[in-house]
């Protein structure tokens, strides 16, 4: 075997790459800034998010996010631990923003699902679970906040299995009684780990008492009928539970369990070796020649993020790009399918905790950001220059909301089609044209109202162009075509006037309308007609 292949192989074990997913407030910030925390990359927890005074953690990069104190745009972070390395792609809870979170769900190769024990499985975290799904990506379940009241661990489980159609396979179990639990049942291992009260509020990492399953030091510490009782839980999870079987775990059918708290440690450290061990390295990729190894010797990779002033005194834009096969090295020559350029690969940047650095190398499972000069795009491949292919599109999302874009002084014209065209190319915004309207305006369509907030800060921020924006009444898109192959005209369609009649940026013929009736209208005196939720050529998420 080369020594390359060597290399790759040797790296790729070591290496996990995956998302926290959950529902706002189910605990994701915390239990991020307590992987770090064991994982050495900080020393203190808090850092990443003061409480209270400082609403933000180290991914909020825009201004934006600080205001509103929420995350907007996903981000990375890596460290090391126990000689793996670990990369933590940061997806934002807001509902609005499901669109960044869902294509940071592409570049992982497993989620970790955080749920609040009092709160059962959420809203959000319903359909981030669904995309991962979609992709069969082994999915580990974090129960957090077991410090707290909460439900009892054997209903959240019923919860899991019914809500999200998943099975559940407890790695642990809590010791004790709701609200008081004294530390986890390491199901695996036979051991019991037991927290001492915390005094630092969870600042510090610390390791917890460990105890041999059925020790007299056990027994005695957490006193007889709470020793019977676990018993009695664990015999009956091994009698009627799930068998643990890796190979569901990688199928993304059955999810290890994890009770804890992020907050005051309890059970982080059980999760994260549990973790390190039973989750996939970094897996192959479908591609327009097949799949693709990630030990192959030639470079690969593809662009899930690309995000602008990320730091305001650089004034930078950065393309977030995962490895999926062969060895980065810096300055690198790279061939760009989209534009079929080849692309000298100079100040790539990676990100521990606060700090950005300039990187040498980085293999399969990584993320490395890359200075965009402006031709990147969201799912964009790059790859060696001796090994050309395309991995296969991102799915792409119906928007939901549009308004009518334009800028405030008609003299600022050109730098507001930039704008709004670089946001596009980023995946931020779809960007549409009314059908006979003059080229001052846009119609913008997005997934959520935030969107435009966003928009509009950047465009005056970064392009330095106020905009006039009127929201319209649409909340459906269908991209058209005719059975027949003919042209769709807003001549040739009936009814186009009960909607707003678009192209996209490819020309393509978009029809806006309100709701599900008027689209009904259009289809039943229309009967040549073809509606698809996204452009022809993609697929729906
Ligand atoms: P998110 O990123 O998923 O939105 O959640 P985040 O970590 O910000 O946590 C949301 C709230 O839940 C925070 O409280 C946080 O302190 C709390 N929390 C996180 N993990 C635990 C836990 O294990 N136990 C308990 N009891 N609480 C937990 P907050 O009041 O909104 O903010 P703060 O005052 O703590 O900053």
């Amino acid at each position: 075997m080369s020594t390359l292949k060597n290399e790759l192989d040797n790296a790729i074990r070591k290496r996990r790459t995956f998302a926290i997913i959950s529902h706002p407030d189910a605990g994701k910030t915390t239990l991020t800034e307590k992987l770090l925390l064991y994982g050495g990359a900080i020393h203190l927890a808090g850092s990443i998010k003061s409480r209270k005074t400082q609403r933000h953690a180290v991914s909020d990069w825009m201004e934006i996010e600080k205001q509103r104190g929420i995350s907007v745009t996903s981000s990375v972070l890596q460290f090391e631990y126990a000689g793996y390395r670990i990369n933590i792609l940061d997806t934002p809870g807001h509902q609005d923003f499901s669109e960044d979170t869902y294509r940071t769900l592409m570049a992982v190769d497993s989620a970790v699902m955080v749920i609040d024990v009092a709160k059962g499985v959420e809203d959000q975290t319903k359909k981030l679970f669904k995309v991962c799904k979609q992709r069969g990506i082994p999915i580990f379940t974090f129960i957090n906040k077991l410090d707290h009241y909460g439900k009892m661990p054997i209903d959240i489980l019923d919860e899991i299995e019914n809500v999200l159609g998943i099975r559940a396979y407890p790695m642990n179990w809590p010791i004790g009684t709701d609200g008081q639990y004294l530390g986890v049942f390491d199901r695996r291992n036979n051991k019991a780990a037991l927290f001492a009260a915390d005094t630092t509020h969870g600042q510090e990492a610390r390791s917890a008492d460990i105890y041999e399953a059925a020790s007299p030091e056990l027994v005695k510490r957490v006193g007889n009928t709470t020793w019977k009782a676990l018993k009695e839980d664990l015999e009956l999870l091994d009698e009627a539970g799930e068998e643990f079987d890796l190979e569901k775990v990688a199928a993304g059918e059955l999810t290890p369990i994890y009770f804890g708290s992020a907050m005051t440690n309890f059970g982080v450290q059980d999760f994260l070796d549990g973790y390190i061990e039973l989750a996939p390295p970094p897996a192959p990729r479908d591609s327009s020649i097949g799949i693709i190894e990630p030990n192959d010797e030639k470079f690969s990779a593809f662009i899930f993020k690309i995000q602008a002033n990320m730091n305001p005194a650089h004034r930078d834009r950065l393309a977030f790009i995962r490895i999926c096969s062969g060895k980065f090295e810096r300055n690198m020559n790279v061939w760009h399918e989209k534009s079929g350029k080849i692309i000298k690969l100079a100040q790539p940047q990676q990100f521990l905790a606060q700090d950005r650095q300039i990187i040498d190398i980085a293999y399969p499972g990584d993320i490395v950001g890359l200075f965009d000069p402006g031709i990147f795009g969201i799912g964009d491949t790059i790859c060696d220059e001796d090994k050309k292919f395309k991995f296969a599109d991102f799915p792409v999302f119906p928007p939901e909301k549009f308004a009518r874009v334009q800028a405030k002084d008609t003299m600022k014209r050109k730098q507001f089609v930039k704008g709004i065209e670089q946001l596009t190319q980023e995946g931020a915004i779809q960007l549409f044209q009314q059908a006979g309207a003059g080229t001052e305006s846009y119609i913008v369509g997005t997934v959520g109202t935030l969107q435009f907030e966003v928009l509009e800060y950047r465009l005056k921020n970064e392009y330095h162009v106020d905009i006039v924006m009127n929201m319209q009444p649409y909340e459906l898109a269908r991209w058209m075509a005719a059975k027949d192959g003919s042209e769709i005209t807003p001549a040739s369609l009936k009814g186009a006037d009960r909607g707003m009649f678009v192209y996209d940026l490819n020309g393509a013929p978009v029809l806006l309308v309100s709701n599900e009736w008027a689209l009904g209208w259009i289809t039943d005196n229309n009967p040549n007609l073809l509606l698809n939720h996204v452009p022809f050529d993609k697929r729906e998420v």
